[in-house]
């Protein structure tokens, strides 16, 4: 999967501002990610060095630090996105604009990282390489991650002259394998289907182009999509509201926790 990064970069640029009003989802899963890393580190909050790798406005990290972690690292390629999350975090937060894929942080500097929603923009196989490289020995890393069942509702709406119009997941299977080839132990790997349910066509629309979640690939055809079938998808949407009282957009969840044995 071959994806341009200065499109990443625009789409979460773009977003940034409007990114935690549209982003209820990755919202719930991180919550449920804090409380998970919690259940781990908790007993270590002054010395334990956590960092988030795809931090974007800051959520996450900013729960941790209310928990009273005091060393907390966000990483982001959206500089954007971290300007939200510098507006939001303490300072005592670092927060710095990186690449996931070539993390500008040395070798064995966290004992925990901690990536909700952001993987899926990288190749797993470098993602997974860089947080084998810079997490600790015995280190854990908590990723939570989409995969390919993911908006498939959209892909099949969207779909009018056979183009791929919604961003390419990686299998659980392929996942499992760069975690592998990192040398990192798989502690678990778990997916679920989640089904996010909407009340207009809007609505959904909106979960998915304001925080930033269209397709990344260079050349997608989303961009040439004419304004006419555009329109024509909508009006479709329109007829599945109108009949099933609901528009449902599917998830594929991914969870994984990995520990360093080197
Ligand atoms: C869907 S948002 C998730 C943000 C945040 N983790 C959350 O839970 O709300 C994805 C984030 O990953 C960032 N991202 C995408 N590719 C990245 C990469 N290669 N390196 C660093 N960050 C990346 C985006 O800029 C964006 O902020």
């Amino acid at each position: 999967m071959s994806l341009s990064k200065s499109k990443i970069i625009q789409q979460f640029n773009r977003a940034a501002s409007q990114y935690d009003r549209f982003a209820q989802l990755q919202g719930d899963i991180s919550a449920d990610l804090v409380k998970v890393v919690d259940a781990y580190a908790g007993q270590r909050k002054d010395t334990i060095e956590i960092a988030d790798f795809g931090c974007g406005t800051g959520t996450l990290i900013k729960a941790l630090a209310g928990l009273g972690y005091q060393n907390l690292f966000g990483f982001d390629i959206a500089p954007m996105m971290l300007e939200e999350a510098k507006q939001k975090c303490a300072t005592s937060v670092s927060l710095v604009c990186s690449d996931i894929e070539s993390l500008t942080a040395a070798d064995n500097s966290f004992d925990v990282i901690v990536s909700n929603a952001a993987i899926q923009w990288c190749q797993s196989e470098k993602a997974f390489s860089e947080i084998g490289r810079t997490l600790r020995t015995g280190g854990r890393a908590f990723v939570c991650t989409f995969g390919p069942q993911t908006l498939k509702q959209w892909q099949d709406a969207f779909s009018i002259d056979g183009q791929r119009r919604v961003h390419t997941f990686e299998t659980p299977d392929r996942i499992a394998s760069s975690i592998r080839s990192a040398g990192l132990k798989t502690l678990s790997i778990e997916t679920q289907l989640i089904d996010v349910t909407f009340k207009s066509v809007d609505a959904m629309l909106d979960s998915v182009r304001r925080i930033g979640a269209s397709n990344a690939q260079p050349n997608s055809a989303e961009d040439r999509i004419s304004k006419s079938d555009y329109r024509a998808v909508k009006a479709n949407f329109e007829k599945t509201l109108q009949a099933q009282g609901k528009l449902t957009l599917s998830y594929e969840v991914i969870t994984i926790v990995v520990e360093s044995l080197v």
